[in-house]
């Protein structure tokens, strides 16, 4: 049987520094770990923008529907600021999820105990905490049409943005989340608006559609989206699957990340459909951006990056063990005392660099055989 396909899309700013270190670890179960990938390379965002005046070239969209998973680093930089709306190299992102109809993407929030007093939460409030966000990618306001800034009729402009959604949209993104109910502890909040929108009492009506009907034995609650965020903050611990639309799960997934002590440490997976070798259309990305301002001088926290592939691991390949082993292999460096820029705490800790950070979860793979 042919390796397993893995196409690299490390991006802009901080995006190819944190990937050399996923690159070290895929090379690492190639000699060591026992799955050796077939891994190709292309570019995604402001760096394709330089090279052929796009965010997404055709061919590397081509390659992205062809291989069994997509690694994506991180889009965009200042310097592409002012680019015309159809070439931002955010574009390029939102063209690969759309056309590769990932619908699902799944944010886990895990608090790791060596970070927990890192959270600007008290400790037990965050301890032991691990919650999955999942948010739908493909439709809601981000897709929606019409759109666009357009001459009003009073001599000024107005600026429209469609939030939509239909029936078989919320129906698959909540059977996802109903799934990972049944793996975790059965329990699924669904975060909307329906006290003011239309599209919110839809899918307040669909998600319970999907539960009567299919998920009876999944416990499911509804919560207004700001209520939510509220809660999210106050007692996270209360939450298990958290299931909601395109606006809403990037706010609130990014509010989750915090409450583990720093963006830098959250993976995600976006999961569409599956191909006809069984497995899920699939990307995977950390959730923090190319963070321009500390991009090029080792600062980088490289954990949200690797996560995204033990995420590959676990949803792509089915190696449940192996996410296992890279997971704990990262909680060690973190036990360690380990620490990015970004983990620096009051507490103190060894100061390491990204690269540093990188080959310290390398050694602890090795030391797990
Ligand atoms: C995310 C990001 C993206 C989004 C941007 C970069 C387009 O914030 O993945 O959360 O808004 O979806
Ligand atoms: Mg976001």
């Amino acid at each position: 049987m042919a390796n397993p396909s893995l196409l690299i899309l490390a991006g802009d700013g901080i995006g190819p520094e944190v990937m050399a270190e996923v690159k070290k670890i895929i090379g690492w179960y190639g000699t060591r770990g026992g799955v050796k990938f077939d891994v190709s390379e292309d570019l995604v965002g402001g760096c394709a923008y330089d090279k052929y005046g796009t965010p997404l070239h055709d061919d590397t969209m081509a390659k992205a529907q062809a291989v069994d998973a997509v690694l994506l680093g991180a889009v965009g930089g200042p310097k592409y600021d002012n680019l015309d709306f159809s070439v931002k190299p955010e574009r390029g992102l939102l063209r690969l999820r759309k056309e590769m109809d990932l619908f699902s993407n799944l944010r886990p929030a895990q608090c790791f105990d060596a970070l927990a007093d890192f959270s600007s939460l008290k400790r037990e409030i965050v301890a032991g905490l691990d919650i999955m966000i999942v948010r739908e990618l493909t439709s809601g306001v981000y897709f929606g049409e019409p759109r666009g800034i357009f001459p009003d009729n009073e001599g000024g402009r107005v600026g429209i943005n469609t939030q939509r959604y239909t029936t078989n949209e919320i129906r698959r993104v909540a059977r996802s989340a109903f799934e990972l109910a049944r793996k975790r502890s059965g329990k699924v909040c669904s975060m909307e608006k329906a006290n003011v929108m239309e599209s919110g009492i839809l899918w307040r009506e669909e998600v319970q559609w999907v539960h009567d009907h299919e998920y009876p034995d999944v416990a499911l609650s509804h919560m207004y989206a700001d209520a939510g965020a509220m809660q999210l903050v106050r007692w996270p611990k209360q939450f298990d699957v958290i299931v909601t639309d395109n606006l809403f799960g990037d706010l609130l997934s990014d509010c989750a990340a915090m409450l583990t002590g720093s963006l830098g440490m959250l993976p995600s997976a976006s999961l569409g459909a599956p191909m006809a070798n069984g497995r899920p259309k699939a990307l995977y990305e950390p959730v923090h951006g190319s963070a321009p301002d500390i991009a090029g001088q080792g600062k980088a926290n490289p954990i949200a990056t690797i996560l995204s592939f033990a995420m590959a691991l676990r949803y792509s390949f089915d190696l449940g063990t192996e996410a296992e082993r890279l997971e704990k292999a990262v909680e060690k460096v973190l036990a360690d005392g380990l620490r990015t820029a970004d983990l620096m705490g009051p507490e103190g800790g060894k100061p390491v660099s990204t690269a540093e950070m990188g080959d310290a979860v390398v050694a602890a793979l090795d030391a797990s055989l």
